[in-house]
């Protein structure tokens, strides 16, 4: 592998409990007014009474903006943008999902930077200093609290736009595991698959470095072990520890290494069918591995070998189908009303789809119909 540079600037408070230092951390980093965002599931879950506590003892004045929503798109960021401007705040919380944390970005992206979100479609496109934010993952998935990528949906084209600055990473990410207790069990599954895919697809891309790598395999193993323990009991705090922490993990992975084809195939199933994310790219994501299998087989061997198995690719994909499985998601397309007649339709969006560009071995649109037909 090449020498490159690794980027990891998000600070990493984690425990159980750790939400109560929100207050304290916020001071730290010069924040008087807070603009918390999340959705109304997290204010139900009792989460946010938490931050606001947090922050009550150190003085900070909080405004809450509770309208992200999964994916989250332009209108949503429009909308806290509106509560920004309104109340100027100094300091950005994203606490929630992966859809809470990217709106906090999205809209400190538009409130600090002006103009509107699709200006930050791309990489490096802020004009100056964001302001700085806390994230508080409340899903072990997305590992969005360790990236400096915004995944904003354009409201009319409905395109997912990954928005990434290295100015819009938290500054500062808390892990406090009990959070993840209340997520319910099709959350637990379908973030679970997700961060799961991260460390597999993160792994053997043709942008990762040794470090990259070396934070892959500890998001794999974390996971993989972790996996079913959560699925079978909710309430597990060590296993879900080791997933939220293996999930971040896979966020620095992706950070620094970039997605495959697994999300590239994923990517046009939600977009045509409203098929979650997780549900997409668990089904999708081994028969990526058989297709990559040929130039990647040390490395899934290495990854059969980190969870104490043997095999390869091959092995590693019906492991991968296992997990999917286990947790009630389905492993055929034509099991979620994909029709056969519209994937070659499917195949040119998802041979558009960026992230495609890093898989390790390169796919174009008659090689995604192929991986597809061999999912249907
Ligand atoms: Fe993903």
């Amino acid at each position: 592998m090449p020498p490159t540079s690794t980027s990891q600037r998000t600070e990493v408070v984690r425990g159980e409990g750790a939400i109560a230092q929100l207050g304290k951390l916020t001071r730290g980093l010069s924040g008087r007014k807070a603009l918390l965002v999340t959705d109304p599931g997290i204010v139900a879950a009792g989460h946010v009474q938490a931050a606001l506590e947090s922050l009550k003892k150190f003085n900070i004045d909080v405004r809450v903006f509770d309208g992200a929503r999964e994916n989250p798109t332009t209108a949503n960021v429009e909308s806290g943008l509106a509560v920004a401007k309104d109340y100027q705040p100094d300091l950005f919380i994203g606490l929630g999902g992966g859809s809470s944390m990217d709106c906090a970005k999205g809209i400190n992206f538009v409130f600090s930077c002006g103009g509107k979100m699709q200006d930050y479609w791309g990489v490096g496109k802020a004009t100056g200093e964001l302001l700085p934010m806390i994230a508080i993952p409340t899903t072990a998935g997305t590992g969005s609290e360790m990236q400096s990528f915004a995944l904003i949906s354009d409201k009319d084209t409905h395109i997912k736009m990954a928005c990434g600055d290295k100015r819009a990473a938290a500054k500062i990410a808390i892990l406090d595991p009990l959070l993840t207790l209340t997520q319910p069990h099709s959350v637990t599954v379908l973030t679970g698959i997700d961060a799961i895919s991260h460390a597999v697809e993160t792994c053997v891309t043709t942008k990762r470095s040794e470090v990259s790598v070396d934070f892959s395999c500890k998001a794999w193993k974390a996971l993989a072990m972790n996996f079913s323990k959560v699925l079978q009991d909710a309430t597990d705090v060590k296993a879900r520890t080791k997933m939220q922490l293996g999930a971040a993990h896979a966020g620095v992975a992706i950070e620094n290494s970039m997605l495959g084809a697994a999300h590239a195939l994923a990517n046009p199933l939600t977009a045509e069918y409203d098929i979650a994310h997780g549900q997409a790219v668990g089904l999708m994501l081994p028969h990526v591995v058989k297709y990559n299998a040929t130039k990647c087989e040390s490395d899934y061997q290495m990854l059969m070998k980190e969870i104490g198995q043997t095999g390869g690719g091959y092995e590693l994909a019906e492991l991968l189908t296992r997990f999917c499985m286990e947790g009630g998601l389905k492993v055929r397309l034509r099991d979620l009303n994909v029709e056969e007649e519209k994937l070659s339709t499917l195949a040119d969006a998802a041979a558009v789809q960026w992230t495609g560009t890093f898989n390790p071995v390169s796919v174009d649109a008659p090689a995604l119909l192929a991986i597809y037909e061999d999912a249907f």
